[in-house]
């Protein structure tokens, strides 16, 4: 249920196959699509001992192209390799008319952009033969063309695409200062039953905006929020700490985690309460 992302940093210690506080790891699909040599050597091996999830940053979902099919037949080449139990990307663009940014692009809410992104979620689904998570992202501009937020989209897009959704509570929380709105409002809109996973990660504080870094531990604000919506996500869903900046050493992760866990153990014990009050 507990999981962290897999960085290059950890595996001269993970090919010592030491006893970890992880039950999974999740992959950058980018990373080892397509591709032979150390890297994907050493995720076979870890995988024999661990689940895992492939996580994109390419699929480029909200582009007006087409999504490229030779992308997806390296990414569908990996999951067969893999066979992680969910595949995740994100509700952005960064490819168009060959152009490609290192970035992950926010697209305008509205009518048109969301049948283009439904289009590509069932082409995908369908080319991939599964499901797949689409994540909530961190964005420093909007569009004045948009007529819903985020979350609705997100929200319209499980309802024709039958997809789920990956929500990263930290990318909620950055957005909800950088544009003041109420972060558990975003997360009451999503449907309880469509969210396959969460992520958790840490942010950096710019002065008059908050960017989302994955380069420190997760903030407190952010375990708030991830505790104030413990009872609007799924139980027993896999959580997980991206961390991609300042790599810690793996205790140190295996410890932000452990604060996840404490914070999930607590909610147990008050849904035990919860359940065993009407008997006494
Ligand atoms: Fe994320």
């Amino acid at each position: 249920m507990f999981g962290v992302g897999l960085r290059r940093e950890h595996y001269p210690y993970l090919t010592e196959k030491p006893i970890t506080d992880i039950d999974w790891f999740e992959v950058i699909s980018e990373n080892y699509m397509n591709t032979e040599g150390r890297p994907i050597s050493v995720l076979e091996s870890i995988r024999k001992d661990y689940p895992i999830t492939c996580h994109g940053v390419g699929m480029s979902l909200g582009s007006s192209n087409e999504i490229d099919p030779n992308y997806l037949k390296d990414l569908k080449a990996l999951i067969d390799r893999l066979d992680p139990f969910l595949v995740s990307d994100h509700l952005a663009w960064n490819h168009w008319n060959g152009i490609k940014l290192h970035e992950l692009i926010p697209v305008p809410y509205h009518e048109e952009s969301l049948k283009i992104i439904a289009n590509h979620i069932d082409y995908v689904q369908n080319e991939l033969q599964r499901q797949i998570a689409v994540e909530n992202i961190s964005a420093y501009f909007n569009y004045t063309t948009s007529t819903m937020n985020e979350s609705e989209f997100l929200s319209l897009l499980v309802q024709q695409t039958g997809c789920s959704i990956l929500l990263d509570i930290n990318n909620i929380y950055v957005n909800a200062k950088n544009f003041h709105f109420n972060p558990v409002d975003f997360i009451k809109t999503i449907p309880k039953e469509s969210i396959a996973q969460v992520h958790l990660a840490g942010f950096t504080d710019m002065g008059t905006y908050l960017f989302d870094t994955h380069a420190e531990p997760v903030h407190q604000e952010v375990w708030n929020l991830f505790e104030t919506s413990l009872e609007l996500i799924p139980e027993n869903i896999p959580i997980m700490i991206e961390w991609d900046e300042n790599v810690p050493e793996f205790h140190k992760l295996e410890a932000e985690l452990n604060k996840a866990r404490q914070i999930m153990n607590k909610r147990d014990k008050n849904e035990t309460r919860k359940i065993t009050k009407p008997v006494l």
